[in-house]
């Protein structure tokens, strides 16, 4: 029995934040372990709102040497960038023709990201498809897992019904239907503790972020709203910093750490400082992995190149089963 299959991907946004590694990242670098895994970025994803084409390599080569630098490791799993695959967007088409167009217009995502540029006639008609891609990034390495956010369920279940319909018209049992893994971290809030943490509220601490500034955003850190002096009981099942604690700090150490808070024997301050020891520990080995992909851009390259092969032969595989099965010819004709 082969070993279950993982795909994911992020949009290229440029370097990680805490709340992606802690959130997303870190779970797939577990996943390994277990999984065959392809980790892409999707690039052909980001380009269906307005984005800044000269900006756009960059962001993707960031976005790759996050992963790597945080534990994805291209020995054991297939790295890679969407567009290096042109699979992915002729398998797409295909499944368009199995998606319904009313399935489509239900996506909530479509409608956030369309009224936030606007109204939704003007969106593009590649923000409406964008599902149809992404449920061919999954299905085209016949995926039978997805480690993804809570805010990716409604597409993964419009990638399960297209690979079901293609099933039932072409072929019992071809596409696995993908089932999404939910990593067990708790979101990790912003530094000013209101929303989820995110680049473009400028309330993150990056992932790469050198000890000296990461200290300065962590000592300015909302915790509990409630505690307003130190000797307050703060509640920290409530406390985004202990949400950080839990992802990254010795488990023994959880339960004194809940303790100081609860009794108040200890300021945040203090707690903050054991979050910076844990977060150091964490985060310098992969300071120092991204330095040096950054030193040796040759070395990404080809990371990046060994991926896309392994990917292509594993895509090229599948469009020509699904051709055939469709009565397209393709291009070997
Ligand atoms: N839509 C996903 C997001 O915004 C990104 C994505 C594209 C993806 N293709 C994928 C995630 C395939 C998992 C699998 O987070």
């Amino acid at each position: 029995m082969a070993r279950k299959r993982i795909l994911s991907g992020m949009q290229p946004t440029g370097e990680l934040h805490l709340g992606n590694y802690l959130g997303a990242l870190k779970n797939w670098v577990n996943l390994q372990a277990d999984y065959d895994c392809f980790f892409c970025v999707v690039d052909q994803h980001a380009i269906t709102v307005s984005y800044d084409n000269k900006a756009l390599p960059k962001l993707v080569d960031d976005l790759a040497i996050s992963y790597l630098a945080g534990g994805v490791d291209p020995s054991r799993s297939t790295v890679f960038v969407q567009s290096a695959v042109p699979e992915h967007t002729e398998l797409a088409w295909y499944l368009a023709t199995v998606t319904q167009y009313g399935e489509l217009g239900r996506m909530t995502q479509f409608k956030d990201k369309s009224e936030q540029t606007g109204a939704e006639a003007g969106a593009s008609a590649a923000l409406f498809t964008y599902p149809v891609l992404m449920a061919a990034d999954i299905l085209i390495y016949k995926a039978t897992h997805v480690p993804v956010g809570d805010d990716q369920t409604q597409h993964l279940e419009l990638a399960r019904n297209a690979a079901q319909r293609f099933n039932s018209r072409f072929k019992k049992g071809f596409f696995p239907e993908p089932q999404g893994l939910y990593s067990a971290t708790p979101r990790i809030m912003g530094l000013d503790g209101h929303k989820k943490m995110s680049k473009s509220l400028g309330n993150h601490i990056g992932m790469l972020e050198e000890p000296k500034p990461l200290w300065k955003k962590l000592a300015g850190a909302y915790t509990d709203p409630q505690r307003t002096t130190q000797d307050e009981p703060g509640r920290p099942e409530l406390c985004n910093l202990f949400r950080m604690h839990t992802a990254l700090t010795a488990a023994d150490r959880l339960p004194v750490i809940a303790e100081q808070c609860r009794s108040a024997a200890f300021g945040c301050g203090h707690c903050k400082k054991e979050l910076e020891a844990s977060l150091d520990r964490e985060l310098a080995p992969m300071r120092e992995r991204a330095k040096e992909l950054r030193a040796n851009p040759e070395r990404l390259r080809e990371i990046l190149g060994d991926g896309a092969a392994k990917a292509r032969a594993v895509a090229r595989e599948t469009l020509r089963e699904v051709r055939e099965l469709m009565g397209i010819r393709g291009p070997s004709l």
